[in-house]
């Protein structure tokens, strides 16, 4: 198996800069598009041998080098007692949003292994289907981006329920990201028991709260988490979504990789995040729509400053697009391939 990305994760010397990306199974690719045709999103998750087919799609096509488990953050949440559905216009929709005492009291901590077996069957094919290839990485959302999903009710603009709770009710809302935590944490080790080689977690809205309020409300509880994940001795990647201001607190984190957007400079984020993290990022997904001589400027900037850092991951900087042109991702991987510092 190819394990430059496990290398990269620890920090380890390499022979290439490893790259793969958030997002790197879904619309934009037409063979993802051919198996949604027949089945809609949540059934394709649940269904082990097709959310198998999509996470392989994109290690073939792009070749990556590492592979992440095709479903998503919030299917945790329904063995927690929410009602799930994805609109087609509008994303994701929970139907009935936590904002009380006794709403927090109603959620369960699922047995993740009853309730979600699906997970654990996915994961245990790919395995099997990888093991000459590349590894596959779980994932989980953090507890504040989880929380904000549950609050809200789907995506939101201001994200004012989930901060009335905060500060109106905070003994509620920790009450709430206890939960949340317990939940997260089992079902990440679980994902590592059937055979998961890393672990991301996914802070895709940490970004909007103050620094202050971050430290209060939203790190303590990932970092719990991510110190009873460590056990399990598999990398630990903490991606978060409009990190610049909260650098300082990620570093003390715990993860073994802090996955970065796109909107800090990575030479900037290495500086504050010192030599003992490795970087994954961070290429604007958007720069996917430039002429294919710009793309390759791009990643060779990422990866010259990315090589300051104890190791660097290539990455984008959120996820991909669902109208990005496939050849322009193909054309990325490889020039992250050739140009990497170590070739
Ligand atoms: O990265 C991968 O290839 C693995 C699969 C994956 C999906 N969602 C599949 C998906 C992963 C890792 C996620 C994570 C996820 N899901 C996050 C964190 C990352 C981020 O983007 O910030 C979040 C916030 C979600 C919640 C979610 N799921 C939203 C807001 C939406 C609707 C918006 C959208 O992109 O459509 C989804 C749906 C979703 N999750 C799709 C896919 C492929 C599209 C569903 C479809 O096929 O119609």
């Amino acid at each position: 198996m190819n394990d430059t990305f496990l290398r990269a994760c620890r920090g380890e010397e390499v022979d290439y800069t490893p790259v793969w990306l958030m997002r790197q199974a879904g619309r934009y690719l037409p063979e993802y598009q051919a198996v949604r045709a027949h089945v809609d999103f949540l059934t394709l998750c649940k269904n082990p041998k097709l959310a198998a087919e999509v996470t392989l799609q994109p290690v073939d096509i792009l070749g990556v080098d590492a592979a992440i488990l095709f479903s998503d953050i919030l299917i945790p949440l329904e063995p927690m007692g929410m009602r799930l559905e994805f609109s087609e216009k509008e994303g994701p929709i929970l139907s009935e949003p936590v904002r009380s005492k006794s709403a927090v009291e109603r959620l369960i901590i699922p047995d993740v292994e009853e309730d979600l077996p699906f997970v654990f069957d996915t994961i245990r094919i790919l395995r099997k289907e990888l093991e000459h290839k590349v590894p596959l990485i779980g994932f989980a959302g953090a507890p504040f981006t989880l929380a904000t999903y549950m609050i809200e009710g789907g995506t939101s603009k201001n994200f004012l329920n989930t901060k009335k709770l905060m500060f109106q009710n905070s003994a509620v809302f920790s009450y709430l990201m206890e939960k949340i935590t317990d939940t997260v944490t089992a079902y990440l080790l679980s994902q590592i028991k059937a055979g998961a080689q890393a672990v991301q977690i996914f802070d895709s809205w940490a970004g909007i709260l103050t620094p202050v309020d971050y430290r209060k409300f939203a790190f303590p509880f990932v970092k719990k988490a991510i110190s009873e994940l460590k056990k399990a001795g598999v990398p630990i990647i903490y991606f978060v979504n409009n990190c610049a201001g909260i650098l300082k607190e990620v570093r003390q984190s715990g993860a073994d990789v802090i996955g970065i957007d796109w909107r800090i400079d990575i030479a900037d984020a290495i500086k504050k995040l010192g030599k003992k993290v490795t970087v994954q990022g961070n290429l604007d997904p958007c720069a996917l729509f430039l002429p294919k001589d710009k793309i390759e400027e791009r990643v060779k900037d990422i990866l010259w400053k990315g090589g300051a850092a104890k190791g660097h991951i290539f990455n984008l900087g959120h996820g991909i697009l669902p109208q990005t042109p496939v050849e322009n991702v193909i054309a990325m991987v490889e020039a992250v391939h050739t140009y990497g510092r170590f070739t």
